[in-house]
């Protein structure tokens, strides 16, 4: 009898139990057994001692079986199987990109003495997520590995990526150190107490407990563990994709550009209203301008996106219109603002930038004012001023305005405002952000081929203007806060 023909009833169980065959292994080395007693009886060892003959055979093949077991079985499950060792002996550029990302993901970190990989044999991952799910030592005698399996149970156990990294034993149990619960064994604590589980091998009876049990039954765990595992990653991914959709980036860069309107499960303001407000915008200004508690105002408020942002961030908020949409939208006209001087932490307003859309049918509504007109700027300079009064010192106002081009000539709007804003006014420059526009009506084929043929541009973004009302001492909180950074070297 050879290894071969121990895969031969391997694959017999196969045959005949389909995947439940790893529940049979130890009938199935029952019956090895015979058939190795058979050949024996035929030309006995010179000791006339078969259980010695066994034992050998057994030390010498089922290591290799077991490896044979577990592939075809781990594959099974949809998870991959590769050897320890090679991780350990290949430099990273001889890796294929997967390994290379299990490797990572199971070194154990040493400080300043580097990172090393635990000393195991074979190593299971998932290959969708590229996580580890269990490594596995295997030796004929649990006396060769033990110590070491638990000692790297330990230190998987200390790292946020390696801690849920399952680690077992797989033996033959030669020496008969795990088949007994009493006396307590050495081998055995370091199994009960270190290990994630040692499976044995064997045909003979050994006294099972949660941590230690018959081969049969390693691969009903690794479902279990599998189905833990997946739990685990389907309440990660869950959780990930809510804090995404809930809370958006808080940007970097002069340019911002959004896809959609609103984010997160609640709707912020109306997507069908004319002329609706990105609430990532809201989001990005009262993130960096406000923290919770404060009171933000904006004095244009249209369908509500500041009040909706706001409630949801835990920020203070009064929204103005001069044609409220919602109850929570207050009836005013923003060039006189119905709030003491100095009692605003930020002003956020979207206001119309000419009279290309037509918000309501009050008289009072800027937008009816051409921006080509004197009168449009009057009207935004009186706007200016009342924010300016509103504001504490040292507070910022978030302006969103664009350009206008009608009927051939180009007005710009977002220039004049900042300049009124920052010349007249007396409001500080502190960033113009450039936002991209996306859904505007003249985004269409007709109006880009007529673009092209007047030679004429289609406006792409809009201004967000932030400026600053003076501290009463003119320093900047923040400048007094960002002193880690070394601003002469950013350019
Ligand atoms: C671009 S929309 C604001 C959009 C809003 N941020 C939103 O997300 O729905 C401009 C708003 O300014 C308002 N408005 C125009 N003139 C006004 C005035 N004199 N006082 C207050 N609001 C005015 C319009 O009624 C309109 O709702």
């Amino acid at each position: 009898m050879d290894f071969n023909d121990l895969v031969k009833l391997y694959e017999k169980k196969k045959e005949e139990y389909g995947e439940d065959a790893y529940l049979h292994i130890s009938a199935m080395l029952k019956e090895a057994k015979e058939i190795h007693k058979k050949d024996w009886d035929r030309s006995p060892t010179p000791n006339q001692d078969h259980e010695q003959s066994w034992r050998a055979f057994k030390g010498k093949n089922l290591e290799n079986l077991i490896m044979h077991i577990i592939q075809d079985e781990v594959e099974e499950l949809g998870l991959k199987i590769i050897d320890g060792n090679h991780l350990e002996r290949s430099e990273g550029k001889n890796l294929e990109e997967e390994e290379n990302a299990i490797k990572r993901n199971l070194l154990v970190d040493y400080g300043e003495y580097g990172s090393h990989l635990p000393d195991v044999d074979l190593v299971i991952y998932n290959p969708r997520t590229r996580k580890v799910i269990a490594v596995i030592s295997s030796k004929v005698t649990l006396r060769e590995r033990i110590a070491q399996t638990g000692y790297w149970k330990i230190k998987l156990r200390q790292d946020e990526i390696t801690k849920d990294i399952k680690v077992f034993f797989i033996t033959l149990d030669e020496d008969k150190t795990l088949s007994k619960k009493e006396p307590h064994k050495k081998g055995r604590a370091i199994v009960e107490v270190d290990t994630d589980g040692s499976y044995i091998m064997s045909e003979e009876q050994i006294e099972e407990s949660n941590k230690v049990k018959k081969f049969d039954k390693f691969i009903t765990d690794l479902k279990g563990l599998i189905n833990e595992v997946n739990q685990q990653t389907i309440a990660e991914e869950a959780l990930k994709k809510e804090v995404e959709d809930e809370r958006p980036p808080v940007e970097t860069t002069t340019l911002w550009d959004y896809p959609k309107q609103s984010y997160g499960k609640k709707q912020k303001g109306d997507n069908k209203f004319q002329g609706v407000t990105p609430a990532f915008i809201v989001y990005n200004m009262i993130s960096r301008y406000t923290k919770p508690g404060e009171l933000v105002l904006d004095p244009m408020c249209g369908s509500g996106t500041t009040i909706d942002v706001c409630q949801e961030e835990g920020r203070k908020v009064i929204g103005y219109d001069i044609d409220p949409k919602r109850a929570d939208i207050i009836k005013n006209d923003a060039r006189k603002i119905p709030l003491d001087d100095n009692q605003v932490d930020m002003v956020f307003i979207d206001s119309p930038y000419g009279d290309n859309v037509n918000y309501s049918n009050e008289p009072q509504d800027i937008g009816k004012i051409s921006a080509e007109s004197q009168e449009f700027y009057e009207a935004m300079e009186q706007v200016g001023k009342e924010l300016y009064r509103v504001l504490k010192p040292g507070k910022v106002l978030g302006w969103l305005i664009g350009d206008q081009w009608v009927k051939k000539r180009f007005t710009p709007v977002g220039f004049k405002i900042y300049e009124m804003l920052t010349e007249k006014i007396g409001f500080e420059p502190v960033d113009i952000i450039c936002v991209a526009r996306r859904n505007q009506s003249s985004n269409t084929g007709v109006w880009h081929y007529r673009a092209r043929k007047w030679n004429f541009y289609l406006r792409g973004f809009k201004y967000l203007l932030i400026v600053r009302k003076p501290s009463v001492d003119a320093q900047t909180p923040e400048v007094k806060e960002d002193r880690k950074v070394n601003w002469k070297k950013y350019k």
